[in-house]
């Protein structure tokens, strides 16, 4: 028999109230610096005189004025007007229409509004052309510009806003790069970096198609990796009709498409989970946060990325293969927290096909929702989520997890997150959302306050490691 060891740790770290959003300019490196705060707002499909997406509009527009939004400055993400007509006369309507009658409001609320168009505002080459007479973009501070694309720099954030949506192809996704290579450099020394465009890089609930619903993969993954480089906080993009964060080495891809479009089974993307909504944004020379804010007026969904702002509370308890283990913090205290949830695998030799199951459910001889299956051995790391007993089991994976040695893989759960708030890292490197067509996340699931790694369905003899796990919490979350 080899010698294995496998140490799995489970980390739970639940924020503070003291230091969960608002503390975003008071914790670690840049303390006492206010933090960059915009507004963001996406997807109207609007311009349309008592079309439903005008009512939509409405709705939110009321509910963010009436919130007295924490930021002067607005983003709208694109796909402002319902667009898509031949006729330049009807188009150029909509857009009165929209401007005069539905962002009036928007224009006297807010002291600078930064704007980039959809696939619905630019289609064709004249769509583009009346887009750039009925929305100039005249800001202060511009430092490069190349067609609709443009960057402004605004004290030490430097703020990158494409055009991804291509004229010569229906308004499909595209992204220039090398435009985009350009702008970055413009603001090399800027603390606070955030790219803009209409267009998803990383696919979103599922939606992959390209050029259709993201920018075409390669284009994304030059772009990606030039971002990160430059150290840009977060992608911020719209055209797929939910709310949506997920992080790919590390860096953050917002999508906001709530602004009142309704598309997709149920009116959204999917009806059944998305809802309208806008964005409250912040960020930081460390942090991003947001809130989801949604018509009524309620947050719908918060987080704070990277999660280093989360103090650990030492309590480890051992996990021994076949012996459930109760966690009774976890159950109490994670409905409405914010937690981390960490293993890491560490196998002293090679291995044929190391692999482990660590399953987690709510209570002994519930159904178990939360599983874990690592698979070393070219297969993927996946991690399965039941939202609810009655629901159906949704999946996430790692496709490729390379097998070096030692491993260490973390997976994390964040909530607050959706479905791209379950990541892995592995070796300590970057967090990386995992691949999944879920809309939904942990939010919901019937919290497992039981873990074990079951003797039966364990591939590796249970002799043979031993397990720890360790559970940090921390307090409940401020409400809101
Ligand atoms: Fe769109």
């Amino acid at each position: 028999m080899q010698n294995i060891i496998l140490q799995v740790g489970v980390t739970i770290l639940l924020n503070s109230p003291t230091n969960f959003w608002p503390s975003l300019s008071g914790d670690g490196e840049g303390e006492g610096v206010e933090p960059y705060r915009l507004i963001l707002l996406g997807d109207s499909c609007s311009g349309v005189p008592h079309h439903l997406h005008e009512q939509n509009f409405r709705a939110l527009r009321e509910a963010l004025l009436r919130r007295r939004p924490h930021s002067r400055t607005l983003c709208y993400l694109g796909d402002h007007v319902s667009g898509y007509v031949a006729d330049e006369r009807e188009l150029r309507l909509q857009w009165r229409h929209f401007i005069d009658r539905e962002f009036s409001d928007f224009v006297s609320a807010f002291n600078r509004i930064f704007h980039i168009p959809g696939n619905h505002d630019v289609y064709s080459a004249a769509s583009l052309s009346l887009y750039d007479q009925v929305l100039p973009q005249h800001h202060a501070n511009v430092v490069a510009r190349k067609g609709l694309n443009y960057a402004v720099r605004d004290g030490s954030a430097l703020l990158v806003f494409l055009n991804t949506a291509n004229p010569a192809n229906h308004g499909h996704a595209m992204l220039d790069v090398a435009w985009l290579e350009q702008a970055l450099a413009k603001g090399q020394d800027a603390t606070i970096k955030l790219v803009f465009g209409h267009h998803p890089i990383l696919p979103v609930n599922g939606y992959d198609l390209h050029p259709d619903w993201r920018i075409a993969p390669e284009d994304g993954d030059r772009a990606w990796a030039m971002m990160r480089v430059a150290g840009v906080k977060a992608y911020i993009c719209s055209h797929i009709i939910a709310f949506d964060f997920r992080v790919r080495d590390g860096l953050a891809q917002l999508c906001t498409g709530g602004a009142g479009t309704e598309y997709g089974p149920g009116g959204a993307m999917p009806g059944d989970v998305e809802y309208r909504h806008f964005v409250e944004f912040d960020a930081s020379a460390t942090h991003i946060g947001y809130r989801v804010i949604d018509e009524l007026g309620r947050c719908r969904e918060r987080c704070t990325w990277p999660p280093s702002l989360l103090q650990p509370v030492e309590a480890d308890v051992p996990l021994v293969p076949g012996s459930p283990v109760s966690v009774r913090a976890l159950s109490v205290a994670a409905p409405d927290a914010a937690f981390r949830l960490a293993w890491s695998f560490r196998f002293a030799r090679p291995l044929e096909s190391p692999s482990a199951l660590i399953v987690g459910r709510s209570h002994e001889g519930a159904t178990p929702s939360f599983l874990i299956d690592f698979r070393a051995d070219g297969e993927p790391l996946a991690v399965h989520v039941t939202p609810h007993p009655n629901r159906k089991e949704h999946s996430w994976v790692v496709p490729h997890t390379p097998y070096r040695q030692p491993l260490v893989v973390e997976v994390a759960a964040l909530s607050g997150a959706g479905p791209g708030g379950i990541m892995a890292r592995l070796e300590g490197g970057d967090w990386t959302s995992m691949t999944s067509a879920s809309a939904c996340g942990i939010e919901g699931i019937e919290w497992p306050a039981h873990w074990e790694v079951p003797l039966s369905s364990n591939r590796m003899p249970p002799s043979s490691y031993s397990i720890e796990m360790s559970v940090r919490p921390l307090g409940r979350l401020e409400r809101w």
